[in-house]
């Protein structure tokens, strides 16, 4: 864990390992609730995410608090539609043809991200279509909220391009938050993740060796990072940090560790996410889909 520090100017905490990952994931004295934006740059960079990540005055959910009671309760609900689908997706349906069609290098690799973006889309929606525009939108989403470059926050055209990117995804679903960070956000993990499968099919010892679990698990991606900030001050790991000091919790480092796959959606912590079975069993549906049709193929 590594503070950085100047007094007045800024307190950003760096942390990669996952026991201090699991321990910060839990602990009240670190929150979402974003309300200090001191010192200087910890404001400026808290401005800039919640900006990109909040839409018609509401954050995303990923920037609400612990004790946001409608978040915890849209959390739960999620987590349990998501489940009920992880259950028929895991097997391989029709459903997923254009994918598994994609992982056998069967499809354009543009044709990817529009793939991946329709597929949670109509987690939110039957009828989401996705196409080049919306993909598009998700890219400008992708990269608004990056911590480098803060200053871009006074970029009045990136501003209504970002503005403009959330407003498309938002339609697409209805206004529901938790789909515009699935279509505009998380998609980009699993688009990843399909890019690792791709290669690992395209291996046929491998492929005739990894089962539809391993291949699901050799596919989760983590998010790079996910911020908290200091409601009181206190020590942790033996690293003292002060009110309002944000912490950037490295997960995708962390998850470079063994015996860390917990960290992908930091499922031990009251911020899970609701997709934590659901994406596994995408994985796993669209592996079994081309396995067995290149396993016709040879026949
Ligand atoms: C590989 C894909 C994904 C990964 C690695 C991932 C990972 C995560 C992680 C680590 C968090 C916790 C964030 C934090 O503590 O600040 C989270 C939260 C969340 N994720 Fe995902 N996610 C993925 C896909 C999805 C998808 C497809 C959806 C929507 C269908 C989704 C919806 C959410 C929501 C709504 C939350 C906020 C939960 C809350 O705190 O109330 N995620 N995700």
């Amino acid at each position: 864990m590594e503070n950085h520090r100047i007094p007045g100017l800024i307190e950003v905490i760096k942390v990669s390992d996952p026991e201090e990952i699991r321990a910060l994931s839990l602990d009240p004295r670190v929150d979402r609730k974003f309300l200090a934006f001191r010192p200087l740059l910890n404001g400026l960079l808290l401005r800039k995410v919640l900006k990109a990540l909040s839409f018609g005055g509401k954050r995303f959910p990923t920037m609400r608090p612990r004790g946001d009671a409608d978040r915890a309760h849209d959390q739960d609900a999620l987590w349990e539609r998501l489940n009920e689908r992880a259950a028929t997706v895991r097997l391989g349906e029709e459903g997923l043809d254009r994918l598994a069609e994609w992982v056998k290098g069967q499809r354009a690799d543009r044709e990817l991200g529009i793939l991946v973006q329709q597929t949670v889309g109509r987690l939110f929606v039957d009828s989401y279509i996705a196409d080049a525009e919306s993909w598009a939108a998700a890219m400008t989403l992708d990269a608004a909220p990056r911590p480098k470059g803060i200053l871009t926050t006074i970029s009045w055209r990136l501003t209504r391009k970002v503005s403009r990117a959330k407003a498309l995804l938002a339609a697409k679903v209805n206004g529901d938050l938790a789909g515009v960070h699935g279509t505009g956000v998380a998609l980009h993990n699993i688009v990843k993740g399909f890019r690792e499968m791709q290669t690992l099919h395209g291996n046929i010892s491998k492929r005739l060796a990894t089962t539809a679990e391993a291949a699901a698990t050799h596919c989760l991606i983590a998010p790079a990072t996910i911020l908290r900030q200091a409601t009181s001050a206190g020590e942790i790991a033996g690293c003292p940090f002060h009110k309002n000091a944000i912490f950037v919790l490295e997960l995708s480092e962390a998850h470079k560790h063994a015996d860390s796959n917990d960290l992908v959606f930091l499922e031990q912590s009251w911020s899970r996410c609701p997709a934590e079975r659901w994406v596994p069993a995408l994985f796993e549906g669209v592996w079994r889909r081309a396995s067995t049709v290149s396993q016709e193929t040879v026949d």
